[in-house]
């Protein structure tokens, strides 16, 4: 039966990236696989971003990511939606799963890479994080997964630990593909360095959630093509932030506008940029009232949790007790 999984983790506060990669095609996909689509806020991958990770509020951020996934239309009554930490039968699987794993090839792993080089001691858990994803994914046999581009690399690694586990102990799991949100494969951050992440920090992000004048008070600061000095000469909208922004959140009369303005130099950049606002209201705010509506009611999205938590292991302990047979427990 086709299924389909997807974590994210409760690092901090979600962000456009986040959305327009994956969250909205946690919904989609919802829509059409209804309790074959699962979800889940990966709270155990948490602590290994030590700089955006603190045990007093983990649990407020765990409440927090899921409120943001339905405030953005998951509907947990239709899906299984839940926190990993709920169930345990992640962990049991990760750990079979690190014995068939060559460290080498966690090694190679770029995110791996980049948040290793700047720490001064690396913790062993951020090494195998990807292993973990892998049991995540296969603890229910899914074979699709709607991620960003950032995860591909993950996703390819977990097809190589399933052809290894069906090779070593019969067959058992699908070898599961990445599902990209085509328009949105990258997004950049918003200070202009590199890919926009929740573990960069709140300089990097605009949030879903975020008040409306502080989305504005970055995008008001943030770089435009650099070739662009004067308001008189002509940009390229491809090779600026704001550009890349209004095809997430504008229509298409106004993207022609600005594309167009710009390259001849007939808009600015300043107004260019309360254009796309004029977008970002229009996605962001009914999202943000229904967050506000969810966070007055919160049991709400503690008693979805917590159903989730019970439908994802009536799928997980069977598996996990096929698994365990095979590998001879
Ligand atoms: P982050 O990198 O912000 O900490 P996660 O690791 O929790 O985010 O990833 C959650 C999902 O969001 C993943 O599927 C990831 O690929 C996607 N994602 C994260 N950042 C971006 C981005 N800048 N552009 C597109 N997708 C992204
Ligand atoms: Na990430």
């Amino acid at each position: 039966m086709p299924r389909v999984f997807s974590g994210i983790q409760p690092t901090g506060d979600p962000h456009i990236g986040n959305y327009f990669g994956a969250m909205r095609n946690y919904v989609r996909l919802g829509e059409e696989y209804g309790k074959n689509a699962i979800y889940c806020v990966v709270d155990l991958h948490a602590p290994t971003n030590p700089g955006a990770y603190d045990p007093a509020r983990l649990a407020e951020r765990t409440f927090e990511m899921a409120l943001a996934n339905m405030a953005s239309g998951l509907d947990p009554e239709k899906v299984i939606f839940f926190a990993q930490s709920h169930v345990p039968e992640h962990t049991e699987l990760g750990w079979l799963f690190t014995v068939i794993t060559p460290v080498g090839e966690l090694e190679r792993m770029t995110q791996y890479k980049d948040k290793a080089g700047k720490l001064e001691s690396i913790p062993a858990g951020l090494l195998m994080y990807p292993v973990l994803q892998a049991a995540d994914i296969l603890l229910y046999k899914a074979d699709t997964v709607p991620v960003g581009e950032d995860q591909v690399q993950h996703i390819e690694l977990t097809r190589e630990i399933a052809r290894k586990f069906n090779a070593s102990f019969g067959e058992t799991f699908p070898e599961p593909k990445a599902v990209l949100a085509k328009d949105a494969l990258r997004i950049p951050g918003v200070d202009g360095d590199g890919k926009m992440s929740k573990s960069k920090g709140d300089a990097s992000t605009l949030g879903i959630l975020e008040p409306m004048d502080s989305i504005w008070q970055k995008l008001r600061v943030a770089p435009t093509d650099p070739a662009r000095v004067r308001r008189t000469d002509p940009g390229d909208p491809d090779k600026c932030l704001i550009g890349d922004y209004h095809k997430l959140f504008s229509d298409l009369p106004t993207i022609e506008l600005v594309y167009q303005g710009c390259r001849t130099a007939g808009i600015g950049c300043v107004d260019c940029k309360k254009m796309l606002m004029q977008g970002v209201r229009r996605e962001l705010e009914p999202l943000q009232s229904r967050a506000a509506d969810l966070r007055a009611d919160p049991d709400r999205v503690r008693d979805a949790l917590a159903t989730g938590a019970r439908l994802a292991r009536e799928i997980a302990r069977p598996v996990m007790e096929e698994v365990r047979e095979k590998v001879g427990f």
